[in-house]
């Protein structure tokens, strides 16, 4: 995420403060080590006992969508590979189920909650018993807001997924080469109470905005601002109303070009509403449109020639990465991060861990192939 970073410290100065932490660190720490707790030695706020085994809990948010079901059991098998066990929950897209499930892991005695959050803003209650109970929790691709009870948060660069949508919206509609060219395009946006639905939005609008101010891109609704664009949990059939709705209000006679969807399965709706309204032919073929996380369904709709582009994510190395620090975070270490500044949650900047997305359209699908996301066959 490009932010403007700060000008660094003098030297000496940073060096004057490291030594003086590292004192109160020490004063503080003559004693027991137990005392120091993970601060001194690993950056958490625990003290786990450290060492391997014990059982992690991991609660994601549905299994409606085969993303969150894939970084489940990648996070299970990676897990149980570095020496734990896995205890695995779905939330079934219902905050109050999400809640009980935590509760209960707590409950059990797990040593480490990873948590991919269903409402970001709805865990302080439960999170607080997770600290009293000195259980660590890791954010896993959507932020935990409004707790300091959240340790790291590990995921990708969010406005760079928004980005890349807009980007590559901007681009397929001629935009960027052409200064004559215009275009009529809707906007979606993700879950009102996920906390990536503004990073992605921002990203997007980074992009779009100039061209609206330019008279080059059109919104036939007027629905410019994100609150007007937000879809319920990221659900494809709320998308899909909305769609029929833009489309039977705003677009007579005239083509929609570019349709902004942060997410396959919103994209999705977005195309039954468009096939409804009779595009997908020779005559009125279907506007562009992007997504998000390359699900197979979206692939497929991308090869067929419905779905224009989505942003592969790879929840393999997501998985890896949560694994990894929380390992780190297990053995009382502490986990290496990239990002320090971008993600507060509104008690405490998370540390954090992103990784790259990559866009995908029919031009490089076979990077799915060759990663070994999906098998050939799959994708046929
Ligand atoms: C977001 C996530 C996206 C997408 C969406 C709907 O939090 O970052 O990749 O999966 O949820 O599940």
């Amino acid at each position: 995420m490009r932010t403007t970073v700060p000008p660094p410290e003098p030297h000496r100065q940073g060096r004057t403060r490291a030594v003086a932490a590292a004192v109160a660190v020490t004063v503080l720490c003559t004693g027991s080590l137990a005392a120091c707790g993970q601060e001194a030695k690993g950056g958490s706020r625990y003290q786990p006992d450290a060492g391997k085994g014990g059982t992690v809990g991991l609660a994601m948010p549905t299994k409606s969508s085969e993303r969150w079901i894939a970084d489940g059991q990648n996070m299970a098998k990676q897990f149980r590979k570095a020496g734990y066990k896995a205890d695995l929950q779905f939330g079934d897209d219902k905050v109050e189920n999400q809640v009980a499930q935590v509760e209960n892991m707590i409950a059990k005695g797990h040593r480490l909650l990873v948590i991919a959050a269903i409402d970001g803003a709805a865990l302080t209650d439960v999170l607080q018993r997770a600290a009293d109970a000195k259980i660590p929790v890791i954010a896993y691709d959507r932020l935990i807001l409004g707790t300091e009870n959240v340790d790291y948060y590990a995921s990708f660069d969010n406005e760079r997924v928004g980005e890349l949508q807009g980007t590559y919206l901007a681009e397929k509609l001629g935009l960027k080469d052409d200064k004559s060219e215009k275009a009529n395009v809707e906007f979606f946006a993700g879950s009102p109470d996920d906390n990536n639905t503004k990073y992605f939005w921002d990203g997007a609008m980074k992009v779009l905005r100039p061209y609206m101010d330019s008279g080059q891109l059109t919104v036939r609704s007027k629905q410019t601002k994100m609150s007007q664009a937000t879809t319920l949990r990221w659900d494809g059939g709320t998308a899909q109303k909305r769609m029929d709705d833009l489309l039977s209000k705003n677009y007579g006679s005239d083509r929609i070009d570019g349709v902004l969807s942060p997410y396959d399965g919103i994209s999705i709706g977005v195309i039954s509403a468009l096939k409804s309204a009779g595009y997908g032919t020779g005559d009125k073929p279907y506007p562009v449109v992007t997504g998000q996380d390359a699900e197979l369904a979206s692939v497929k709709s991308i090869i067929r020639g419905q779905q224009t582009q989505t942003v592969f994510k790879d929840t393999r190395k997501l998985a890896k990465q949560a694994v990894r620090m929380s390992d780190a975070v297990l053995q009382g270490k502490k986990p290496k991060v990239n990002n320090t500044k971008d993600y507060d949650n509104g008690k405490k900047v998370v540390p954090s861990f992103l990784l790259d997305p990559v866009s995908v359209d029919k031009s490089n699908t076979e990077l799915l192939v060759e990663t070994g996301y999906y098998a050939e066959g799959q994708l046929k």
